[in-house]
Order: C-alpha cells, then structure tokens, then sequence
C-alpha cells in the first residue's frame, strides 16, 4: 500500500475533521486539523489586544509579533488524536469557544498568517501518511495530495451539527446566532484574495447533507483504498 496524502477541504461545520480523524485513525496516518491552528493564531490576536475597538484586526502589530507565536501539537494519550497548542500551552478548548469563532475568519484573511501556517503544514506532510483537514489544502498546502475530497452541507445542517456539538460541552449558544456565523465565514472564506475556499479541480466533491456518519465514513474509506491500494 502506498503512503498518500489526504486533503480534504470544505465549508465550516460540515463534518470535515471527524471524517479526516476517523480515517487517519483506520488507516493510521496522522491527522492535522489546520483550521485549529488558524484559531490559535486568533487566540493570540484575542489574548493580547490585537482587535481595534471596532472589531478590526491591529494587523502591523500582529504582523510584527508573529514571531512570538508558537502553534504545535501534542499527542493526547487517551484519544491518540493531536491536541493544538499556542506557545506550549494546551488550548483545544479555548479555540472552539465563540469569542474566537466569530473573529478567525478575519486572521485566516491575512496573508502573513497564511504563509506561516502554509510552511509548518507542508513540513509536517514531508512523510506523506497524513490526512489534513481545512480550506486550502487541496488548492494550495499540497496540490499534488494522491486524494481530495471537497466537503459541502447546506447551512442549515451545518449550523445544526455545530450547535448540538457546543451544547455537549455545555457552552452557551443560539442557534440563530450560530447559522449567521456559519454564512458569514462562507462568505469571507471564499471571497478572500489569498487562498479563497474552492474546489480544486481534481478533488471528489461530497455533499453530506443527508448521509450518516457511518455512511460517509464507508464512502471515504473506499476513495482511499481506491488510490493508496
Ligand atoms: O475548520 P474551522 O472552522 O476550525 O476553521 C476555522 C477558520 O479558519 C475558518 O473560518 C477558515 C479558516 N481556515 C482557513 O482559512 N484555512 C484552513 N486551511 C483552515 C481553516
């Protein structure tokens, strides 16, 4: 069997990283979620004062400290699954909480923050046996990945999954709240100049609207043994 890489790329909230986990643990590559670390970088910005008082990023300042931000993973024992980390320190929670949700959009605008997180993503492919899940891969982390999917699920459902999937962790939400900010991140995501969110040409389009996990879970296993067998 050949070591592959695994792109997949689609629109917030559709089930992305439990289909790149579930796979990379069946097959036993390693997983990347790289929008976690998009929403580390935000964590940062957040932590240190780094939004004007109208909501806009102080991006010369950012800019100038991107040196001081370190984003890593570290291996949870229990799960086996990667943990993001900002400067050594564990921040999984933290990063899902709507305070950064509502402003990583804008930091995954800015090309900087792009060409930073770019770089550490393709080191970390240099092995291949990895699947990696976020907006560009396919399109500009590893355009020549062996296999990419396109994940797609109307709004709808999407705003569904996540605001079930913050009630379980007991945050505070609404669902209207949430569907506006699943639209707007489509909206910024693929209206961005560097890196937009699209479809690479060569990838598998899914759109899980109405299938079960265990449905897409099938389907993607058969697309990689399609091309790593
Ligand atoms: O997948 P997610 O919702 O955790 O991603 C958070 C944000 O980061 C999302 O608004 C898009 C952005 N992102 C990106 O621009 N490029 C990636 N490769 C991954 C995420």
């Amino acid at each position: 069997m050949k070591r592959i890489i695994v792109a997949i790329d689609g629109h917030s909230s559709c089930g992305k990283s439990t289909m790149a986990k579930e796979l990379a643990r069946e097959v036993g590559y390693v997983y990347v979620d790289t929008g976690a670390m998009y929403r580390a970088v935000t964590l940062f910005a957040l932590d240190n004062g780094l939004f004007t008082e109208d909501g806009e990023v102080a991006v010369e300042t950012l800019n100038h400290r991107m040196n001081e931000v370190q984003v890593g993973f570290v291996l949870d024992t229990e799960t086996n699954l990667p943990l993001v980390t900002l400067n050594g320190i564990i921040v999984e929670d933290r990063i899902r909480g709507m305070a950064v949700s509502e402003k990583v959009s804008l930091i995954a605008a800015l090309p900087f923050v792009r060409e930073a997180m770019t770089k550490q993503q393709q080191l970390m492919g240099k092995e291949k046996g990895l699947v990696m899940d976020g907006r560009d891969i396919g399109t500009v982390v590893f355009p020549k990945a062996e296999l990419k999917i396109f994940v797609t699920a109307s709004p709808e459902v999407r705003a569904e999954r996540r605001f079930k999937e913050l009630k379980a962790k007991n945050m505070t939400v609404d669902f209207n709240e949430i569907l506006a900010n699943v639209k707007e991140r489509d909206y910024i995501d693929s209206h961005r100049e560097t890196a937009p969110l699209r479809q690479a040409p060569d990838a598998l389009l899914l759109d899980n609207s109405q299938l079960t996990r265990e449905e897409q879970r099938r389907w993607l296993l058969e697309q990689f043994h399609k091309v790593a067998d």
